[in-house]
């Protein structure tokens, strides 16, 4: 089988300035590589064959620039936008970083650092505006607490939401083509971070003023960091239409955020979530059209070869998912462990068109169901499961 390891722009892989450009400065260590010049950045990406660069205001406007400066740092970076091709899909903002945040940018205790966040966010919008990206993503990171006293969360939720109210009037009135995407954290760099599950943000959107204009950008790290499955909550995010966005990497269980290449963790999940991406939709067509972003971390240990060769990894990660899983679904035993399995039976409703509480009450067959047989009866899982794997390891 001739397998695509080649990344062209229809694949739409993007990756954070912040990624490649991270120097691996940590709680315990001095940074191991040097800063990577924005400019540089692009090129590079370029080359190796991603689609699209995202970053963070601060990412390539560093915080305190005058405008004059900030300015001709914009004009250069559009100019190389326009030499190599590169888009920017997405636009973050820094909220996390400076000490003025180190209580949180929107849920601050302190009401001055909320409206300056407000206003740091809302000029970035601008520059998302400008340069044609259609989706802003917001991770809150500092967005909590580690004292249970310290934070009257009900108080910050309404922040949160007063925040996102205004910053959706604002892209409304301003029209601007942009949705805004909330990024679950459970923890790290706060003790506790609001809204720190998929679960959690899609129940805080229902109660926004303009939820259609908010969804959200997980994490696979995030969630797993949290115990959870990745594929599970995409599945649920795109059940409630809130997959704007997505951040693939890699991390091995419950621990710090890792932020390894996609699929140097979880490989499994991350093949049933290339799976669900790629070919979950109707009649096996792709589930999500929008940019497959990478947010990991070149280890501390490589040195600007190696976060090269890290990008190109992440790519070349899920193009091999891909390919497998197309394998996987073209394949006769598949489809006869997926009949045995009963798993498109769940597609068909519990209620005949019509049916009401009181037919079930009255319905001789439901209480003569056989549940002893019924009971008895296995799904196959197991089998099913097997071949999965066998062909993420290539045996099949
Ligand atoms: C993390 C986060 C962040 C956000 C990014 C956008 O690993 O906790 O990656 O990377 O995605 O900073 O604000
Ligand atoms: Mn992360
Ligand atoms: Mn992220």
């Amino acid at each position: 089988m001739s397998t695509r390891t080649t990344p062209t722009a229809a694949d739409k892989f993007s990756f954070g300035m912040w990624t490649v450009g991270w120097q691996a400065r940590d709680p315990f260590g001095e940074p191991t590589r040097p800063p990577l010049d924005p400019l540089h950045a692009v090129d590079k990406l370029a080359e190796v064959g991603a689609w699209g660069i995202t970053f963070h205001d601060d990412d390539l406007v560093p915080f305190g620039t005058g405008p004059a400066e900030r300015d001709a740092i914009i004009s250069r970076f559009k100019e190389r936008l326009a030499a190599t091709g590169i888009c920017v899909p997405m636009i973050t903002t820094n909220l996390f970083a400076h000490p003025v945040f180190k209580d949180g940018g929107f849920t601050s205790n302190d009401r001055g650092v909320r409206r300056y966040a407000l206003r740091k966010v809302l000029r970035n919008i601008e520059l998302a505006a400008d340069l044609g990206a259609r989706t802003f993503v917001l991770w809150g990171g500092r967005e909590g607490a580690e004292y249970d006293h310290a934070k009257d969360v009900r108080a910050a939720l309404d922040r949160y939401a007063e925040a996102m109210n205004m910053l959706t009037s604002f892209v409304i009135e301003r029209g601007h083509d942009i949705r805004f995407a909330i990024e679950p954290k459970p923890n790290e760099p706060r003790g506790d971070i609001l809204l720190p599950t998929v679960g959690h943000a899609i129940a805080f959107i229902e109660r926004l003023e303009h939820p259609h204009l908010v969804g959200l950008n997980p994490e696979v790290g995030h969630e797993q960091m949290a115990g959870l499955n990745f594929t599970s909550g995409i599945a649920q995010a795109m059940w409630q239409g809130k997959l704007f966005h997505i951040d693939l990497n890699g991390q091995r269980g419950i621990k710090y955020d890792q932020d390894l290449v996609f699929g140097h963790g979880d490989l499994i999940n991350a093949f049933s979530l290339v799976d669900l991406l790629e070919f979950g939709g109707v009649g096996g067509a792709a589930a999500y059209d929008g940019p497959r972003h990478f947010d990991y971390k070149p280890s501390r240990t490589e040195d600007m070869d190696g976060v090269w060769h890290s990008a190109a990894a992440n790519m070349r990660m899920y193009l091999l998912l891909k390919e497998r899983a197309a394998a996987f679904r073209a394949d006769p035993e598949v489809k006869d462990a997926l009949e045995a399995a009963r798993v498109h039976e769940l597609s068909v409703p519990t209620l005949a068109p019509g049916e009401k509480w009181g037919d079930v009450m009255a319905d001789d067959a439901i209480a003569n169901f056989d549940v002893d047989a019924a009971g008895a009866r296995g799904y196959g899982f197991v089998r099913l499961h097997q071949l999965a794997v066998e062909h993420l390891m290539g045996a099949r």
